[in-house]
């Protein structure tokens, strides 16, 4: 029933493993009240405050095939606004077969409903892995949630070990969905690098040799999705994120200005948001936004949320380019892996993280 979780010290570079339960296994003994670890203080409940009415942007990026014509050239005006202001778009025509995004979803769906101690052969070790990433005390607040961690790219940094056998075509579906999420990662941050001005592969050149994580997230259906989380409020630590969620059932959100917008899964469609190091080498043009996952009563949600952007060895820092007398710098350099430390040494908080890069004017 318990499963380990893995909190990292950056002072002397030690984890510490804390026993977590199995959230899927507490969920499948039909509680009627939420276990006190996952019970959220007033300010920190889904309903807290009421949820916005709006919808993050769509952007078509069928609409960048085409030849600088008028409508590629709109189509970039609205996914330079949408990470600006939203740090959120949906991406349609997104150039990912339907077909291989359904085969991740039966993968993910598949893995989940193995016997637990199938599962446990997986279980989070230096980061990676089957069970939680982000517990750091003995008495912290949980998220209604298991996940599954693992690096995909570059190839030789998998840790082969944690990669299930079971079921049979995982393997070969995650390699094949790595391929075609650093392609359309690869397309992303050229746009985002044209749309400031830049060489198309300024940004992509900045990021140094490309890493790709992915996290699995499975949210089993909660007793009181009022009093709980599926994920806390953070941003993301990487370049940029695309996330495959269910077709009908809802759980993302983001908050902007201060409020929560539910984000309307579209079938078809991938989320892709701004990760912190996107943020630091645009200097700020771009946001990474604070995100969490709410649960619902009676359906659980699965989520695959694929991380792209500088490998370890990157020094990270604004674009030289975007700073001038009107844009100074706000963010100093430091290496990746120190990043990777910081993020993983709390548990996640909003978007406290990215203080760590922060120069303080
Ligand atoms: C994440 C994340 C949201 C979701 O994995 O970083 O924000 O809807 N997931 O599962
Ligand atoms: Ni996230």
């Amino acid at each position: 029933m318990y499963n380990s979780a893995l909190a990292f010290n950056p002072s002397d570079g030690t984890s510490k493993r804390f026993s977590v339960p199995v959230v899927q296994e507490l969920a499948s003994q039909n509680l009627h009240s939420l276990p006190q670890r996952y019970i959220r203080s007033e300010k920190e409940r889904p309903n807290a405050f009421p949820l916005h009415q709006l919808d993050i942007p769509i952007i078509d990026m069928g609409m960048f095939l085409r030849d600088s014509d008028l409508c590629r050239q709109k189509e970039l005006e609205k996914l330079g606004i949408a990470c600006q202001q939203w740090g959120f778009f949906q991406a349609l025509n997104h150039g990912i077969p339907l077909s291989l995004m359904e085969r991740m979803r039966g993968i993910v769906r598949d893995f989940i409903q193995l016997p637990l101690e199938e599962k446990l052969k997986y279980e989070v070790h230096e980061l990676e892995g089957y069970g939680q990433t982000f517990v750091t005390s003995d008495d912290q607040i949980l998220d209604w949630g298991d996940t599954m961690y693992l690096t995909t790219l570059p190839p030789e940094n998998r840790k082969m070990d944690l990669w299930p056998t079971k079921p049979v075509d995982f393997r070969e579906t995650v390699d094949q969905y790595t391929v075609e999420i650093q392609k359309l990662g690869n397309k992303v941050l050229c746009l985002l690098s044209e749309n400031v001005g830049l060489k198309p592969d300024c940004f992509i050149n900045m990021c140094g040799k490309m890493a790709q994580m992915m996290r699995l997230n499975y949210y089993p259906p909660c007793p009181r999705p009022d009093l709980a989380l599926g994920i806390s409020p953070h941003s993301d630590g990487n370049g940029l994120t695309v996330l495959l969620q269910d077709d009908e059932t809802m759980g993302l959100q983001i908050c902007k200005n201060g409020q929560w917008v539910p984000v309307q899964p579209i079938p078809g469609a991938l989320v892709i948001n701004i990760g912190d190091m996107l943020e630091v080498i645009s200097n700020g043009i771009y946001k990474s936004i604070e995100h969490r996952a709410v649960t619902n009563i009676d359906r659980d949600r699965v989520s695959i949320a694929m991380f792209y952007g500088p490998g370890r060895e990157t020094e990270v820092g604004p674009a030289p380019e975007l700073i001038d007398e009107l844009h100074p710098c706000k963010y100093r350099r430091f290496i990746r892996a120190d990043y990777i430390r910081h993020f993983f040494s709390g548990k996640l908080d909003g978007k406290k993280k990215i203080e760590f890069a922060k120069i303080e004017s």
